[in-house]
C-alpha cells in the first residue's frame, strides 16, 4: 500500500491517516502485548510507511512510552517519526497534582515523557481529559510555554467538550498562543456523537480529528456475538463494567455489528477493514489510530485503505448506524433555514472563495471551491 501524508488541522505537519497505536504495549493492563509483539507491529507499521505515532503518559503504567522512543531509537527513526503524547492522568496515588491539567502537572508530565520516551520534544502534546476545573486559559498558556520551551512541536486537546475545545481554540487565537491541530477522540460506527459538534469545529476551526477505538474496542472486528461465553477479547473484561463507555453490547450495536458483517462480506473485506476505512472516509477525520494485540491484526489493519466502500454499502452503514441529531441540531433543517433567507433562492459561496467545508477525501483540509 502507499501511504498518504495529510498535514494535521492547519498544522504543517504531515501524518500519516493510519497512526499506530500504543495503548496495547505490554500488558501491565491484562490485554496488551508483550515487547516482541509490539516490536513487530511498530516494524510492520513503519514498512508499510506510517510515520504517526500515539501514545500517553499513563499508558500502561509508562511501558507503552519507554518502548515506543525504544524503537524508534534503534532504527534512527526520530526524524522521521512523529509522537503524539498525552498527559492529565495520575501516576503518583495520594498526590493530587501529579494529575490534572493544572500547570504544576502539565510541566512535571512533559518531563516524565521526555525521559520515558528519550527524546527533547514531542510533535504533538495532547491533554488527555478534561479535568472539569482547570480553565481552558492556564491549559492553553502552558502548551505555548512548552512549544517555546521547545519541549513540544504542536498541541492537541483529547476527550474534551466541545465548547472547551472552542474556548481554547479562540483563546489561543487571540492571545497568539499554540493553537489546537488536533482534536483525538472516540470515532467509530458503534459510536457517532462526535458528528454534531466537533466534526464542524475541527474542519472550520482548523484541529485534525485523531480517531481512537475505530473497532469500539474490537467490538466491529466481529469477534463477539450476543450469546457468547465470553473469552474473545479485551471486551470480555469489561462485561460487568459500570463505565457507559465500555457498555458495547447493545442491542443498537449487535444491528450494527450483523450489517457490516454482510457489508464486508459483499466486499470481499474482512469487518476491521472496513469499519476502519469507513471511519477513516468520513468527513474531518484526519488520521485514525489503529490498535492491535497481534502482528496479524495490524498487518490486517494496515490494509484498510486499500479499497472503496461503494455509495450503496456506505449508505447501509449510515442508515444502521446513524443516530439522530439532538437539539439544537435537529432544529435548524429547512423548515428554519427558509425562515432564515425568506425563501429566497440561496446557495453557499460563489466558486472561487475559500470555504471551510470539508471535501470527501481530503481529511481536515480548507477546500476552494
Ligand atoms: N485519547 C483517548 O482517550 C484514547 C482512548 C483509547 C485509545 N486511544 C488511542 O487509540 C488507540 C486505539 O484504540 P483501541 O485499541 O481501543 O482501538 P480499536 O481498534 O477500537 O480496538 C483495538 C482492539 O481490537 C481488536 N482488533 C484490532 N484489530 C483487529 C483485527 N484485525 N481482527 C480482530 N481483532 C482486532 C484487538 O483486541 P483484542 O486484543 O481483544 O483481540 C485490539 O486490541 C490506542 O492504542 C490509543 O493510542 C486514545
Amino acid at each position: 500500500m502507499t501511504m498518504t501524508y495529510y498535514t494535521l488541522g492547519n498544522s504543517g505537519l504531515r501524518v500519516s491517516r493510519l497512526a499506530l497505536g500504543t495503548m496495547t504495549f505490554g500488558k501491565e493492563w491484562g490485554w496488551g502485548a508483550d515487547r516482541d509483539t509490539g516490536r513487530a507491529m511498530f516494524d510492520a507499521y513503519v514498512e508499510a510507511g506510517g510515520n504517526f505515532f500515539d501514545t500517553a503518559d499513563l499508558y500502561t503504567g509508562g511501558t507503552a512510552e519507554a518502548w515506543l522512543g525504544e524503537f524508534i531509537a534503534e532504527r534512527g527513526l526520530r526524524d522521521t517519526a512523529v509522537i503524539a503524547s498525552k498527559f492529565t492522568m495520575n501516576m503518583q496515588p495520594g498526590n493530587p497534582n501529579a494529575g490534572g491539567n493544572g500547570r504544576k502537572n502539565i510541566l512535571r508530565a512533559v518531563d516524565a515523557s521526555l525521559k520515558r520516551l528519550g527524546t527533547d520534544y514531542i510533535d504533538l502534546y495532547l491533554m488527555h481529559v478534561w479535568d472539569r476545573l482547570t480553565p481552558a486559559e492556564e491549559v492553553m498558556r502552558t502548551l505555548d510555554d512548552l512549544v517555546r520551551m521547545g519541549k513540544v512541536r504542536h498541541v492537541g486537546l483529547s476527550d474534551v467538550p466541545a465548547w472547551y475545545a472552542g474556548r481554547a481554540q479562540a483563546i489561543a487565537e487571540l492571545r497568539g498562543y499554540e493553537p489546537v491541530s488536533a482534536l483525538q477522540l472516540e470515532y467509530s460506527l458503534a459510536e457517532r456523537a462526535i458528528e454534531n459538534e466537533f466534526v464542524p469545529f475541527g474542519t472550520r476551526h482548523g484541529a485534525g480529528i485523531m480517531v481512537w477505538s475505530p473497532l469500539a474496542s474490537g467490538l466491529l472486528s466481529g469477534k463477539y456475538r450476543p450469546a457468547q461465553a465470553g473469552n474473545a477479547g479485551r471486551l470480555d473484561g469489561f462485561r460487568n463494567s459500570t463505565h457507559p463507555g465500555f457498555q458495547k453490547f447493545t442491542e443498537r450495536n449487535w444491528a450494527i455489528v450483523a450489517e457490516l458483517e454482510k457489508v464486508a462480506s459483499e466486499l470481499g473485506r474482512g469487518m476491521p477493514q472496513v469499519a476502519i476505512n469507513w471511519v477513516a472516509t468520513q468527513p474531518g477525520i484526519a488520521t485514525v489510530i489503529l490498535g492491535a494485540t497481534t502482528l496479524a491484526q495490524i498487518q490486517d489493519n494496515l490494509g484498510a485503505l486499500d479499497f472503496e466502500i461503494q455509495a450503496t454499502l456506505r449508505d447501509r452503514l449510515d442508515s444502521v448506524s446513524r443516530t439522530p441529531a439532538p437539539f439544537p441540531y435537529s432544529y435548524f433543517g429547512p423548515q428554519i433555514q427558509a425562515r432564515v433567507t425568506g425563501g429566497a433562492a440561496t446557495g453557499d459561496k460563489p466558486s472561487g472563495y475559500a470555504s471551510p467545508v470539508l471535501v470527501e477525501g481530503e481529511p481536515a483540509s480548507v477546500s476552494t471551491d
